[in-house]
């Protein structure tokens, strides 16, 4: 659980964390609150997600019960859609901070890439990196081609690009183009919104090692050098899905998992609070990609 990728800019960065999409202040807080009691050193959340505020209670509370101290944990927030724009990103981040009761936030990232606005936020993300606000900065949903318009304009890289990653969506390109450009895959929706677990093939791997089909993803997601961000609200599931450093899968289970791509983004869920979506909005990343 103490275990750390190191960012292309130096900075450690736990390779497992708790995300917490979908779930509302008091949730948020509550799950916070059990993650640090089980050793999780990670959290990620977004303006978008409406739960800022929750996620701060829950780390000033678990920071306090635990003996812990702010630099202990690796804060991950994101630029909402609304927001994007230099000077709006500078304005408007203030408020993300003043919710997360910090100073600075570990990773901040470009939630998706809007089009028009999406250079200027990451020159806003530069400054804010700058100012120490935040001690890394990225992305979140881009492609290659978005992800190539930053790095040609950019003074500092990106050093994380988050994006939907399961068994049946492994976006083997992106992955490719970040190892290639020294970017860590972080992975959104590691289960697949819970709908990978009930794979019979993943059960099959997972009842040979003893472990969940939950444990067995995130210990692959380990294993392919990603970072991971399992949500869950039930104290039982955020110690499961940590519970993943004893094992080790070999060599053909590790194939056989990668072998399950079927290149399956999620649907759009349709609580997405900006107002910005497209009709006829399908697919999480490429329609971000065709509004030019
Ligand atoms: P819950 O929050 O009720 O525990 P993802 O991170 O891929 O979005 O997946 C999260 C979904 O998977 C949530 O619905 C969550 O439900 C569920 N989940 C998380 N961990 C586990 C687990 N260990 N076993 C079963 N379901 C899980």
């Amino acid at each position: 659980l103490d275990s750390t990728v190191t960012l292309n800019n130096g900075v450690k960065m736990p390779q497992l964390g708790l995300g917490v999409w979908k779930v509302n202040n008091t949730g948020a807080s509550q799950s916070v609150q059990w993650a640090l009691k089980h050793g999780y050193k990670a959290i990620d959340t977004a303006k978008q997600y409406g739960n800022e505020a929750g996620v701060g209670e829950g780390l000033q509370k678990g920071l306090a019960d635990n003996g812990l101290k702010r630099e202990d944990i690796f804060l991950t927030t994101k630029i909402f859609n609304g927001d994007q724009g230099y000077q709006s990103v500078l304005d408007n981040f203030e408020g993300q901070l003043k919710r997360l009761q910090t100073d600075y936030v570990d990773l901040l990232l470009i939630h998706w890439p809007v089009n028009g606005t999406y250079l200027e936020t990451w020159r806003a993300l530069e400054t804010i990196y700058k100012e120490g606000k935040a001690r890394a900065i990225g992305v979140s949903n881009f492609n290659i081609a978005r992800l190539s318009d930053i790095l040609k304009i950019c003074s500092i890289k990106p050093a994380v690009n988050q994006m939907e990653f399961h068994p049946l969506c492994q976006e083997e390109d992106i992955k490719n183009f970040c190892d290639d450009n020294n970017i860590y895959l972080e992975a959104w929706s590691p289960l697949g919104g819970g709908a990978v677990l009930g794979d019979s093939r993943l059960k099959t791997i997972a009842d040979k090692y003893n472990k969940s089909v939950a444990q067995v993803i995130l210990r692959w997601d380990l294993q392919r050098d990603i970072i991971t961000i399992p949500k869950s609200v039930h104290e039982a599931r955020i110690t499961q899905n940590a519970d993943i450093y004893d094992f080790e899968l070999n060599d053909d289970d590790i194939e056989e998992i990668n072998g399950l791509d079927v290149e399956k983004r999620s649907l759009w869920y349709g609580d997405f609070s900006w107002s910005g979506n497209p009709e006829g909005y399908v697919d999480s990343v490429e329609v971000w990609d065709d509004t030019d």
